[in-house]
């Protein structure tokens, strides 16, 4: 059971055997909400073998690094914090304790030899599509004297071999995160996600049902279903049929003790009539839809692959309000993809001053090798990228402090999750996903009740609690 590398350190003296005694995981999670829900998953496949989470990795016998591969220098930064985990590793090792240190997640997936190269410490590398195999990749490292790569795409769906647990996340907890859908056939000139995660896959509406229920009858509350194109989902139902998103968000809806249901990360060209009525239709879908547009320009977003114009989403939009007055808009932008000029960088502002958003996220493009912008001529040169980023970010936060402040002097509906910081305060969200924070009695918690908004902060609502009326 000696775990004997190249460059490996002599302390290391062999990873914990596979019985099921207590042991520490400690996984690290960056990236998207998809990886916040694949942490779980780990953590529910490594159960049945002992594993309990701890929070430090110095108390752990085993660390996960979730990564993500999505912009700037990611492979660095996992290489950077792998130096870090493998002090303590050695350090652990030197009083007895081996620890076993996994790279997971996307950058795993695009870089996995050049991981195990570079950082000969490493014990296993998996793909975000292979971690129901996590169990035996442990085995096979205790056994093995060398590292386990899991990199492929396997035949079978890893959400056909993951457990039934009651829920994901923490007993407890009011909000989930489940993924219903995953990977992307859609190729946008800049994304890796083709590549790491894959062609586009749903799953089955009865496993959706039955993983919601679940989550429901442990607590929760709110789900966000969760995937790269959520709004593409086509999953099987009972019936035989193809579902897509809008029915299946009437299904979720039907389930007694669901309030609220959110849904990300969504493609324009899938927001379709169906869906559209869903919002009007179905209280329980929150009026906050993140769905990015990345740029304003029909040139760029030709450039892009995106299949829709600026005026296919202006109208989207349109539709949404018409549906769902109330609906409020998050986004993502790219400046500075290679070609876009001036005149482009106009449009996107314009089209952001057209559609007005509540929040958005803006990125400088970044080259990703293997993508096809990466190699397209005209790239634009940082210091262009960095005033376009400044000005398109302030007038997103200009709109984003207007949208907050329009709810000043409102009555909004609050489900109350946690204690605040400040003592007597206790603190939930919003239909629009802002932290709402009020002075209020601990037994609030897990209830959605009227809250009249007081005052903007910078990230947050503070408000009092309208005490007559409670909702659930
Ligand atoms: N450069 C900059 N931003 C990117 N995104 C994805 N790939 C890149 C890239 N190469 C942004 C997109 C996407 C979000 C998750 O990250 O805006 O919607
Ligand atoms: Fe990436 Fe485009 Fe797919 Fe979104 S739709 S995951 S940006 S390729």
């Amino acid at each position: 059971m000696g775990l004997r590398r190249a460059g490996a350190p002599a302390v290391m003296t062999g990873l914990p055997s596979s019985s099921t005694a207590p042991r520490g995981l400690h996984v690290i999670t960056w990236g998207c909400q998809m990886n916040v829900y694949d942490s779980a998953r780990m953590s529910d496949v490594l159960r049945p073998l002992g594993y309990q989470p701890v929070d430090t990795p110095d108390a752990a016998d085993m660390i996960i690094l979730n990564t993500c591969h999505i912009r700037d220098r990611a492979a660095e930064k996992v290489f950077s914090e792998l130096g870090r985990l493998r002090k303590i590793k050695e350090a652990r090792e030197t009083t007895g304790q081996p620890t076993i240190i996994a790279v997971a997640g996307c950058v795993a997936q695009a870089e996995g030899q050049e991981i195990l190269a570079r950082a000969p410490y490493v014990d296993i590398v998996l793909g975000p599509q292979t971690y129901h195999r996590l169990p035996e990749m442990v085995a096979r490292a205790a056994r093995a004297g060398g590292a386990v790569i899991e990199t492929d795409f396997p035949a079978e769906q890893k959400f056909d071999f993951l457990p039934d647990t009651a829920a994901p996340q923490t007993p407890g907890n009011l909000t989930a995160f489940l993924t219903i859908q995953e990977g992307c056939d859609k190729f946008c000139s800049f994304c890796v996600v083709p590549y790491t995660r894959g062609a586009e896959v749903s799953r089955s509406v009865t496993s959706v049902l039955a993983e919601a229920r679940r989550m429901v009858e442990s607590g929760v509350q709110e789900i966000s279903l969760l995937g790269q194109n959520v709004n593409a989902y086509h999953g099987t139902g009972p019936d035989g049929d193809v579902w897509d998103l809008a029915r299946l968000a009437y299904a979720l809806a039907a389930i007694p003790g669901l309030n609220r249901i959110r849904y990300a990360t969504s493609h324009p060209r899938d927001m379709d009539d169906a869906l559209i009525a869903a919002h009007r239709d179905l209280p329980e879908l929150m009026p906050y839809l993140h769905l990015p547009v990345q740029s304003g320009s029909d040139k760029i977003l030709r450039a892009m692959n995106r299949g829709h114009t600026a005026d296919d989403y202006r109208e989207i939009v349109r539709k949404l309000h018409a549906a769902r007055p109330d609906l409020a808009l998050s986004s993502d932008f790219i400046v500075g993809h290679p070609g876009e000029t001036d005149e482009d960088f106009e449009a996107t502002m314009q089209l952001v001053r057209d559609v007005t958003f509540a929040q958005a996220y803006s990125f400088k493009y970044s080259q990703r090798p293997g993508t096809p912008a990466a190699g397209a001529p005209l790239q634009v040169p940082e210091d262009v990228k960095d005033a376009r980023l400044q000005a398109l970010q302030a007038l997103l936060r200009e709109q984003q402090d207007a949208f907050n402040q329009s709810l000043v002097g409102q009555t909004v509906p609050v489900l109350f999750t946690s204690e605040g910081r400040k003592p007597g305060q206790i603190s939930g969200r919003s239909p629009w996903l802002q932290p709402v924070h009020v002075t209020g009695s601990p037994d609030l918690i897990g209830r959605e009740v009227p809250v009249r908004i007081t005052e903007r902060l910078t990230n947050s609502l503070n408000g009092i609690l309208e005490e007559e009326k409670v909702y659930a």
